[in-house]
């Protein structure tokens, strides 16, 4: 990796599912060591498969590539691959989404992905000076009542997450179907964060703020078709985690240089660049940033000061957060 600008630049990183981590070689390890089929024929097939139209037809390969997690050991390997490419790149601090009812509902247990992630988590923390948080997702377009039964299952784990999420596929679910679950989390002293704008429309980012009290938008770039907000998202000083090549590769926009980023910007939001699912996107938190460098022009210092907000915004203790600045 080269020791550059981007690389060197301390990047802390709001918005990763680490599910959305699993690179196919090491989907054909996991497959090969566990007996699990996979559907396609080599890893260059796999990578040619990565031919998105939209969330869902995302959705449906991100769900089908995790079948290979089935040990603590898997997600261990999961994870810790992940940091080591994340640190080599200068990324500093990791805030990954987790989503237990995709692996529950395969018979994996809670504690099976809890043992292994907070292996790696430990190892990332000691070995590479990476620091970590957890997001406990929910599926929404899973019944909200399943989601209630999550947050009871993480229980046992509960210290370990910082915030509740909300992610899979958007439209049709807004953030109020999940009123009562981040009401609960709230009373349990977790933080709150929900993708929203990314598909569905402007409305559905309200609705995540009034009715879930998120400190963080993921995505959100659908607030540019709202004045309204774009003014009230400014004022709040709400975070949004804006993920450049996820929305590419999605066709949320159909070429960077058309992406709102400059324009949320110059609205005045609290903006940060995030890698998402990097292992299906074609790249993680620096060839995000490289991406925008040279779609926008963008000098050093709005780089930097990118950076810098995500630092502000992280879900980290102080001392952490010093060292960082
Ligand atoms: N959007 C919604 N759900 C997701 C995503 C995303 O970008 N990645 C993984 N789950
Ligand atoms: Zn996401």
């Amino acid at each position: 990796m080269a020791d550059d600008f981007l690389t060197r630049l301390p990047k802390v990183e709001l918005h990763l599912h680490i599910e959305g981590t699993l690179e196919p070689e090491l989907m054909f390890a996991l497959a090969e060591r566990n007996g699990v089929k996979l559907p396609y024929s080599d890893i260059e097939a796999a990578r040619a498969a990565y031919d998105f139209t939209d969330l869902q037809s995302f959705l449906d390969l991100y769900f089908q590539g995790m079948s290979v997690l089935l040990t603590a050991r898997d997600f261990h390997d999961l994870a810790i691959d992940y940091f080591r490419r994340a640190a080599a790149e200068g990324v500093v601090h990791v805030e990954m989404h987790i989503d237990p009812q995709a692996h529950l509902a395969r018979g994996v247990s809670f504690a099976t992905i809890m043992e292994g992630l907070l292996a790696a988590c430990r190892e990332a923390r000691d070995e590479l000076d990476l620091s970590t948080a957890m997001i406990l997702a929910f599926l929404r377009d899973q019944p909200a009542e399943d989601a209630l039964q999550v947050l009871e299952q993480a229980g046992p784990w509960l210290e370990h997450f910082s915030a509740v999420g909300l992610d899979s596929a958007e439209q049709g679910n807004p953030p109020s179907k999940f009123r009562e679950v981040f009401h609960r989390a709230a009373e349990l002293g977790l933080a709150r964060v929900a993708h929203a704008g990314e598909e569905g429309p402007p409305t559905y980012i309200r609705e995540a703020l009034d009715e879930l009290d998120v400190c963080r938008i993921d995505h959100g770039v659908r607030a540019i078709e709202d004045v309204e907000l774009l003014e009230r998202l400014a004022d709040e000083s709400i975070v949004l985690t804006v993920c450049p090549l996820s929305n590419v590769r999605l066709k949320v926009v159909e070429h960077l240089e058309q992406h709102s980023l400059p324009r949320l910007i110059d609205a005045g939001l609290n903006i940060t660049l995030n890698s998402d699912d990097p292992a299906y996107f074609g790249g993680g938190m620096r060839e995000n940033f490289a991406a925008c460098q040279r779609a926008f022009d963008w000098s050093d210092e709005t780089l930097s000061w990118l950076a810098s907000n995500a630092i502000e915004a992280a879900f980290m203790d102080e001392q952490r957060r010093d060292l960082l600045r």
